[in-house]
Protein backbone atom coordinates (compact mmCIF):
# COMPACT_ATOMS: atom_id res chain seq x y z
CA UNK A 1 0.00 0.00 0.00
CA UNK A 2 1.12 3.61 -1.23
CA UNK A 3 1.84 5.96 1.69
CA UNK A 4 -0.27 9.14 2.09
CA UNK A 5 2.81 11.51 1.18
CA UNK A 6 3.53 9.39 -1.81
CA UNK A 7 0.06 9.54 -3.28
CA UNK A 8 -0.21 13.23 -2.92
CA UNK A 9 3.22 13.11 -4.61
CA UNK A 10 1.75 11.20 -7.60
CA UNK A 11 -1.45 12.96 -7.77
CA UNK A 12 0.53 15.91 -7.92
CA UNK A 13 2.74 15.11 -10.94
CA UNK A 14 -0.61 13.26 -12.57
CA UNK A 15 -1.57 17.08 -12.73
CA UNK A 16 1.90 18.14 -13.81
CA UNK A 17 1.80 15.57 -17.01
CA UNK A 18 -1.73 16.77 -18.14
CA UNK A 19 -0.71 19.89 -17.34
CA UNK A 20 2.33 19.33 -19.86
CA UNK A 21 -0.28 18.22 -22.73
CA UNK A 22 -2.04 21.17 -22.39
CA UNK A 23 0.44 23.78 -22.55
CA UNK A 24 2.26 21.32 -25.28
CA UNK A 25 -1.24 21.70 -27.12
CA UNK A 26 -1.51 25.43 -26.72
CA UNK A 27 1.70 25.50 -28.15
CA UNK A 28 1.25 23.48 -31.29
CA UNK A 29 -1.90 25.70 -32.09
CA UNK A 30 0.00 28.81 -31.52
CA UNK A 31 2.27 27.12 -34.07
CA UNK A 32 -0.27 26.23 -36.56
CA UNK A 33 -1.64 29.96 -36.15
CA UNK A 34 1.39 30.96 -37.82
CA UNK A 35 1.55 28.18 -40.62
CA UNK A 36 4.61 26.38 -38.62
CA UNK A 37 3.33 23.27 -39.64
CA UNK A 38 6.19 20.88 -38.80
CA UNK A 39 6.74 22.68 -34.98
CA UNK A 40 2.88 22.20 -34.51
CA UNK A 41 3.01 18.48 -35.12
CA UNK A 42 6.33 18.10 -33.20
CA UNK A 43 4.71 19.35 -30.27
CA UNK A 44 1.60 17.75 -30.48
CA UNK A 45 3.41 14.69 -30.63
CA UNK A 46 5.08 15.63 -27.50
CA UNK A 47 1.24 16.60 -25.98
CA UNK A 48 0.22 13.06 -26.31
CA UNK A 49 3.55 11.80 -24.48
CA UNK A 50 2.61 14.16 -21.51
CA UNK A 51 -0.73 12.40 -21.82
CA UNK A 52 0.60 8.79 -21.55
CA UNK A 53 3.80 10.13 -18.81
CA UNK A 54 0.49 10.94 -16.64
CA UNK A 55 -1.82 7.94 -17.48
CA UNK A 56 1.49 5.74 -16.78
CA UNK A 57 1.39 7.58 -13.44
CA UNK A 58 -2.28 6.82 -13.17
CA UNK A 59 -1.35 2.83 -13.45
CA UNK A 60 1.22 2.68 -11.26
CA UNK A 61 -1.09 4.88 -8.59
CA UNK A 62 -4.14 2.48 -8.81
CA UNK A 63 -1.56 -0.58 -8.79
CA UNK A 64 -0.38 0.55 -5.79
CA UNK A 65 -3.74 0.54 -4.13
CA UNK A 66 -3.57 4.26 -4.22
CA UNK A 67 -6.75 6.75 -4.77
CA UNK A 68 -6.73 8.51 -7.62
CA UNK A 69 -7.28 12.47 -6.82
CA UNK A 70 -7.36 14.60 -10.24
CA UNK A 71 -7.44 17.96 -10.42
CA UNK A 72 -8.26 21.18 -12.23
CA UNK A 73 -5.79 21.34 -14.99
CA UNK A 74 -4.27 25.13 -15.11
CA UNK A 75 -5.22 27.08 -18.65
CA UNK A 76 -1.73 27.92 -20.14
CA UNK A 77 -0.73 31.21 -21.10
CA UNK A 78 -1.11 31.24 -24.90
CA UNK A 79 1.48 34.62 -25.42
CA UNK A 80 3.88 32.56 -26.63
CA UNK A 81 5.86 34.55 -29.17
CA UNK A 82 7.74 33.75 -31.89
CA UNK A 83 9.32 30.07 -32.34
CA UNK A 84 12.59 30.65 -30.53
CA UNK A 85 10.62 31.75 -27.53
CA UNK A 86 8.38 28.73 -27.63
CA UNK A 87 11.10 26.14 -27.39
CA UNK A 88 12.92 27.99 -25.26
CA UNK A 89 9.58 28.13 -22.89
CA UNK A 90 9.52 24.01 -23.58
CA UNK A 91 12.83 23.62 -22.53
CA UNK A 92 12.38 25.85 -19.34
CA UNK A 93 9.25 24.05 -18.56
CA UNK A 94 11.34 20.47 -19.38
CA UNK A 95 13.58 21.41 -16.36
CA UNK A 96 11.22 22.46 -13.98
CA UNK A 97 9.93 18.95 -14.74
CA UNK A 98 13.43 17.58 -13.93
CA UNK A 99 13.20 18.90 -10.81
CA UNK A 100 9.54 17.52 -9.48
CA UNK A 101 10.67 13.86 -10.78
CA UNK A 102 13.93 14.61 -8.92
CA UNK A 103 12.39 15.51 -5.75
CA UNK A 104 9.80 12.70 -6.42
CA UNK A 105 12.44 10.17 -6.39
CA UNK A 106 13.99 11.60 -3.20
CA UNK A 107 10.94 10.90 -1.47
CA UNK A 108 11.00 7.54 -2.84
CA UNK A 109 14.05 7.25 -1.20
CA UNK A 110 13.25 8.87 1.86
CA UNK A 111 10.05 6.60 2.90
CA UNK A 112 12.27 3.38 1.72
CA UNK A 113 9.42 3.02 -1.50
CA UNK A 114 11.50 0.80 -3.90
CA UNK A 115 8.77 0.61 -5.99
CA UNK A 116 8.07 3.50 -6.69
CA UNK A 117 11.89 4.33 -7.00
CA UNK A 118 11.80 1.58 -9.93
CA UNK A 119 9.00 3.57 -11.75
CA UNK A 120 10.40 6.83 -11.22
CA UNK A 121 13.71 5.71 -12.44
CA UNK A 122 11.59 5.66 -15.98
CA UNK A 123 11.09 9.26 -15.47
CA UNK A 124 14.17 10.48 -14.28
CA UNK A 125 16.02 8.64 -18.07
CA UNK A 126 12.89 9.87 -20.12
CA UNK A 127 13.88 13.75 -18.75
CA UNK A 128 17.70 13.08 -20.03
CA UNK A 129 16.14 12.65 -23.05
CA UNK A 130 13.33 15.21 -23.36
CA UNK A 131 16.39 18.06 -22.24
CA UNK A 132 18.81 16.65 -24.60
CA UNK A 133 16.48 16.57 -28.03
CA UNK A 134 14.58 20.28 -27.15
CA UNK A 135 17.74 21.76 -26.06
CA UNK A 136 18.91 20.56 -29.72
CA UNK A 137 15.69 22.04 -30.82
CA UNK A 138 16.86 25.05 -29.33
CA UNK A 139 20.37 25.32 -30.53
CA UNK A 140 19.47 24.83 -33.93
CA UNK A 141 16.58 27.72 -33.88
CA UNK A 142 19.57 29.74 -32.02
CA UNK A 143 21.81 28.97 -35.21
CA UNK A 144 19.24 29.81 -38.10
CA UNK A 145 16.88 32.74 -36.28
CA UNK A 146 13.26 32.66 -36.43
CA UNK A 147 13.60 34.61 -40.01
CA UNK A 148 14.30 33.31 -43.37
CA UNK A 149 14.69 30.21 -45.03
CA UNK A 150 16.11 28.12 -42.77
CA UNK A 151 13.69 27.95 -39.97
CA UNK A 152 10.81 26.40 -42.69
CA UNK A 153 13.50 23.77 -43.54
CA UNK A 154 13.72 23.12 -39.82
CA UNK A 155 9.86 23.21 -39.80
CA UNK A 156 9.45 20.54 -42.47
CA UNK A 157 12.03 18.39 -40.34
CA UNK A 158 10.11 18.63 -37.41
CA UNK A 159 7.23 17.59 -39.10
CA UNK A 160 8.24 13.80 -38.97
CA UNK A 161 7.74 13.52 -35.55
CA UNK A 162 5.48 10.88 -34.88
CA UNK A 163 4.73 10.13 -38.62
CA UNK A 164 7.60 7.70 -39.18
FE1 LIG B 1 6.44 14.28 -18.92
FE2 LIG B 1 8.07 16.26 -20.76
O1 LIG B 1 7.84 15.43 -19.12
Amino acid sequence: MISRTMQDALNAQINLEQYSAQLYLAMSAHCAGKSFKGFAQWLKVQSAEETAHAAKLVTFLLDRGGQLELKPIAAPNDDFGGIIKVFEQTLAHEKTITGRINALFELARAEKDYASEITLQWYVTEQVEEEAHVGEVVDHLHAVGDQGGAIWYLDSKMGKRGKA
